[in-house]
């Protein structure tokens, strides 16, 4: 009886292995594999029928087992290799990249200086525990423009040229819709920094209509948060990026969205601050924009009792100076032999 139940085990095993050339996918040649090795398998089960033979067939019956074990795993294994092989192919379809394509988000390679500099930025704010955060190019009107403090028919419109879609919908003139963004969705206290694309309707030596800014925003509660905030980490900033020999100045300013605002001049590191044509002969040089947050931001996003501050400043521009690249132009060209400078 039980001789009986092996052999029919074996020649289970083998009307089994028939099955095997339909297999067409990795996930039912384990099913398989299970069927016949796992631990209720046939062959399995084969082997501990095996103890209860009568000692005259045992070494027969063994051997049949053994060779059936082996056609098993010579077709597993062919099977196995041919499966991998196709499922292989037909993620390598699908994941193939067409490098031709515009990357949306804007940054691939490691050694163009708008990316370099772009680190630079990112890695000094993250060492002080801001976050890096994100926003779409293309944006509304609240986000880029009413929220900011900057209603319809407001002068300061013009200040930012925009470029606007059929539905109202525009490409964001600056980062600072992001700062809406964040305050809208994130918890108290806010450090963040947001660094990107943007796009105004200019053209020349020093302006192109998509360029990059960095932008940075910080909140807590209680009205603590001062000016004096802002200068002290702004001031190491713009050490940071240009040397701690730079002098650093706030002059006063305007911006909607701040009050005060003021923008940061750093001393001019092509004539040490005496005065050239790149500094206008002032000695200086703007790199940045910052304020205290203006109480009708916060009142956009229905934060109360709040305080914090802002700043921008622009990739190109801190590239450029860093790097003393004269015509912005140079950047978007895709000449390697400038690239390779760097
Ligand atoms: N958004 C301003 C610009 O594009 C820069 C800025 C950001 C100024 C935050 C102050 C505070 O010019």
């Amino acid at each position: 009886m039980q001789q009986q139940t092996l052999q029919q085990l074996i020649a289970l095993i083998d009307d089994k292995l028939y099955s095997l050339q339909s297999i067409q996918d990795s996930e039912s040649l384990e099913a398989f594999r299970v069927s016949i090795m796992g631990k209720n398998g046939l062959i399995t089960q084969a082997f501990s029928e095996l103890s209860s033979v009568e000692s005259a067939r045992k070494k027969e019956l063994a051997t049949k087992i053994n060779q059936a074990k082996k056609r098993f795993d010579e077709q597993f294994l062919a099977k196995k290799q041919e499966i991998f092989q196709y499922e292989l192919e037909i993620q390598l379809k699908q994941e193939k990249i067409d490098s031709s394509l515009f990357y949306a988000r804007g940054f691939q390679s490691h050694g163009h200086p708008i990316a370099q500099m772009r680190d630079m930025i990112i890695d000094y704010f993250i060492g002080l525990n801001f976050s890096l955060q994100d926003g779409p190019f293309i944006e509304d009107d609240f986000h880029n423009f009413e929220a900011l403090n900057i209603p319809k028919f407001h002068p300061a419109r013009n200040m930012q040229d925009t470029f606007y879609f059929k539905d109202s919908m525009l490409l964001r003139t600056h980062t600072s819709p992001t700062q809406i963004r964040t305050m809208q969705t994130s918890k108290l206290p806010i450090r963040m920094i947001c660094a990107g694309p943007t796009f105004r309707r200019d053209y020349d030596v020093t302006h192109s209509p998509m360029f990059h800014q960095c932008e940075g925003l910080v909140v807590e509660s209680g009205d603590h948060i001062s000016f004096a905030h802002l200068k002290y980490i702004l001031e190491d900033f713009v050490k940071h990026i240009f040397g701690e020999e730079v002098n650093v100045r706030f002059r006063s300013s305007f911006f909607p969205f701040t009050e005060p605002s003021a923008e940061v001049d750093v001393s001019c590191m092509f004539c040490d601050g005496k005065g050239c044509k790149v500094c206008s002969h002032t000695g200086y040089l703007e790199v940045l924009g910052c304020g205290v947050v203006d109480s009708n931001v916060f009142k956009a996003v229905k934060l109360d009792g709040v305080s914090g501050y802002a700043f921008g400043m622009g990739i190109e521009r801190l590239a450029m100076l860093k790097w003393g690249i004269n015509d912005l132009r140079s950047f978007y060209e895709t000449d390697l032999r400038i690239l390779e400078q760097f």
